[in-house]
């Protein structure tokens, strides 16, 4: 049997950690579905197609890996593609309640499909979305810490906002 597992995220935008996660997940599964959340009423810097953009460029060099995009729910979604897992990565601590809080409703939604948690590599541990946008945004160096696509893109973006 094929193991398939979803890895749900804003991706706004994809970072280092998140192909960390992502590389390490596909030890564990044969095909990995990059699910992008398009909920509208979400705050992104990136549009969906900006987002979907820079994953395709970020993740040319894994095979078994898919982009696709959803909104609604997660395990409606895993369901929908025969995933048995859901991939998540976990940093530090602060981290840790979120999502403990978020698969164990995953798993009352629907107990067939499990969640994954792989912790993430010693050299993300601080690495978010957020704070690389944070950063980004006030001129704060990023190399290093998203794939060379992102970088460009994130300094684009707020050179138009100023
Ligand atoms: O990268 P993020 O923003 O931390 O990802 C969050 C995501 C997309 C995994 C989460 O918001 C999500 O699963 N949203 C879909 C709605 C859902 O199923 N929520 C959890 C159970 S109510």
């Amino acid at each position: 049997m094929e193991r398939i597992a979803i890895y749900p995220g804003s991706f706004d935008p994809v970072t280092n950690g998140h192909l960390d996660i992502l590389e390490r997940g596909l030890k564990l599964f044969d095909k990995i579905i990059l699910a992008i959340l398009t909920n509208p009423k979400k705050n992104f810097l990136f549009t969906l197609e900006q987002r979907i953009e820079m994953l395709e460029d970020s993740i040319k060099e894994f095979s078994n890996v898919k982009i696709d995009t959803f909104d609604g729910l997660t395990v409606d979604f895993a369901a929908q593609r025969k995933a048995q897992g859901i991939l998540r990565g976990l940093r530090a601590m602060s981290d840790f309640e979120y999502e403990f809080q978020m698969a164990l409703m995953n798993r009352r939604l629907n107990r067939e499909v499990q969640t994954v948690f792989l912790m993430t590599g010693l050299r993300w541990i601080y690495t978010s979305s957020s704070i690389i946008k944070e950063a980004a945004q006030f001129g704060g160096n990023i190399k290093g810490m998203v794939p060379p696509i992102v970088e460009k893109k994130i300094k684009e973006k707020y050179a138009q906002r100023t």
